[in-house]
């Protein structure tokens, strides 16, 4: 498959990605929330249970997984990435380091982990990867977003969507704004278009082709210590309007991440999107708590029991893949729910 292939079937109408990388420090404090230990075992069992389910056929383009468990076998035999192809699914990979302290900067942060990428995207190619993450984190304050971390950051996940291109796998860009704060949703608009901006400058400057890229944007809503709301649809028409300003229209696909938002919030602001996309990108989901956050629940409460904890995932990645045609609506969630 080419590149603009393999981005167009990981965001292909009806569908969206299962992120499902979190770091082992990461799923630490979601294991924690629901009382379940951290071990390298119930991070297989989880997350197994989870690609062999209903759901990863219908609405699962691809999955985003972590170091460790794209080397995992499951424990019924294939690896996991074989069980992610086998559900017609495309495994990727985060590829990133982390976000560190920037030098120079009070209180923020800039990607690492381009040293030995190049060897370790061969790696991962031969594990059956086909798209990777890089996510870079911007946050909204008085001094905040800095124009270094803007610079310095946009400057990483264009050398890193370079090197991933060359390795003929599509670079998912994750330039995350993030929702922490008191600022309203025009802060949050006018902060992600700088964010925007310098990173398609820079992937230009590295010869990108755009074609082959996935944009994992966060949608533009008000901080969630704002004394302000606003509708799904007020959040569609912003969200909408920026990324056409700024999102150059070779762009393949355009996956959000949930950022913190609630899984309804997260389908509801997703499907007034789609409502109202008179664009050619793919617009749909990169969700990790946003699909997961019931499904975890489900297996704190009985790790033993796969039909929950499916169910509540089908469930989740229906509603998601309904979203991202714009066909979800607030009673289709309750009647499955019932
Ligand atoms: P959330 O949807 O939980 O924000 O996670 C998506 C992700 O992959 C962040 O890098």
């Amino acid at each position: 498959m080419t590149l603009e292939e393999i981005a167009k079937k990981m965001c292909a109408k009806g569908k969206g990605i299962l992120a499902a990388d979190e770091s082992t420090g990461t799923i630490a404090k979601r294991f924690k929330s629901i009382n379940v230990e951290n071990t390298e075992k119930n991070r297989l069992i989880f997350r197994q249970t989870l690609f062999s389910s209903e759901a990863m056929k219908n609405y699962i383009g691809g999955v985003i997984l972590f170091d460790e468990t794209i080397k995992q076998k499951t424990t019924f035999g294939p690896s996991v990435p074989e069980l992610i192809s086998k559900n017609d699914a495309i495994p990727g990979i985060k590829v990133d380091k982390g976000a560190k302290p920037l030098a120079g900067s009070s209180d923020e942060t800039v990607t690492e982990g381009l040293d030995g990428l190049r060897e370790r995207l061969k790696e991962y190619y031969e594990l059956g990867a086909r798209f990777t993450k890089w996510r870079a984190v911007y946050k909204i304050g008085n001094k905040f977003p800095s124009s270094q971390s803007i610079r310095s950051n946009a400057h990483a996940l264009a050398r890193y969507a370079a090197l991933v291109q060359e390795a003929e796998m599509v670079p998912i860009v994750e330039p995350e704004v993030l929702m922490d704060g008191s600022h309203d949703i025009n802060k949050c608009y006018q902060v992600t278009t700088d964010v925007l901006n310098e990173c398609y400058n820079e992937l230009a400057i590295h010869k990108v082709n755009l074609k082959g890229t996935v944009l994992k944007p966060n949608m533009i809503i008000p901080g969630s210590d704002s004394t302000t709301r606003s509708s799904a649809e007020e959040i569609a028409k912003k969200t909408l309007d920026c990324l056409k300003k700024n999102v150059p229209s070779e762009v393949t696909g355009i996956a959000f991440l949930s950022g913190g938002q609630s899984e309804i919030e997260a389908s509801k602001n997703l499907n007034a999107i789609n409502k109202i996309n008179d664009t050619n990108f793919l617009i749909t989901f990169s969700y990790g708590r946003g699909l997961q956050a019931s499904a975890l629940k489900a297996f704190g409460e009985d790790q033993s029991n796969q039909n929950n904890i499916q169910k509540a995932f089908d469930h989740r990645a229906k509603m998601n893949g309904l979203s991202s045609k714009g066909e979800w609506s607030e009673n289709l969630e309750k009647e499955v729910a019932a």
